[in-house]
């Protein structure tokens, strides 16, 4: 089954701990928290200590999307501030392998994420040293983008490798940006394992609708 994992950029600012027990009564698998410092995006969002408030509030995974210019620098500060999974922008580092080695040493599960533009060559050689990519749907910075199609057929070329390539664990593929009842019917279709989804989900009057929706 799909995993759905709503992403906290959404939430109600002033709510933040009860909009996590409230995602994760109503049926979310993972937790999506977005990590942009101004640079990498031009928008700002938050540091470690939204990791620690998340770990503290739910037994939910907590997938980290480090939206940052120097992911070297901060992936063990956010391994140790509680995250499942880790990924980073292959845009973003000059030492992928070492960024990713990192994550793993420091105890989280490494992943990477790629731009809607970005060369899906970056993934074959990374294939052994990653449990995640993320493949965006919009360009990072914001939430509530028109999703951009083309993303769908990324998602297909990316499935496929995975399924040609014999690997001794699973790779979870996820679908980042734009993701609605509209659009997550082809994704699955196309092999994303895990969406995430901010607007369309804490938008919505009734969360567990909106998740069980995007099951479908
Ligand atoms: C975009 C973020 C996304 C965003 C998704 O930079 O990485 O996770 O929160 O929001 P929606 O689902 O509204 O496109
Ligand atoms: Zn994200």
């Amino acid at each position: 089954m799909t995993i759905i994992a709503p992403s906290l950029l959404s939430a109600a600012p002033g709510r933040l701990t009860e909009e996590i027990q409230a995602i994760e009564a109503a049926g979310a698998d993972w937790l999506h928290l977005d990590i942009m410092d101004g640079h990498f995006t031009p928008n700002l969002t938050f540091g470690p200590w939204i990791v620690e408030l998340a770990k503290k509030e739910t037994k939910l995974p907590l997938d980290v999307h480090l939206m940052v210019t120097d992911p070297l620098a901060q992936a063990k500060i956010f391994a140790q501030a509680g995250a499942d999974f880790i990924s980073v922008h292959v845009e973003a580092t000059p030492h992928l392998h070492l960024v990713l080695d990192t994550i793993q040493r420091a105890g989280a599960r490494p992943g990477v994420a790629l731009n809607p533009l970005t060369p899906l060559d970056f993934l074959e050689p990374s294939l052994d040293f990653l449990d995640l990519i993320v493949i965006m749907g919009v360009n990072p910075g914001w939430a509530g983008q028109a999703f951009i199609p083309r993303t769908v057929k990324r998602v297909a070329q990316v499935s496929h490798l995975l399924a040609t390539q014999k690997k001794d664990r699973s790779i979870f593929l996820e679908v980042d940006g734009g993701v609605s009842d509209q659009t997550a019917p082809a994704l699955i279709q196309a092999g994303a394992s895990v969406l995430v989804s901010g607007s369309y989900v804490f938008k919505s009057r009734d969360y567990g609708q909106a998740i069980a929706g995007l099951r479908q």
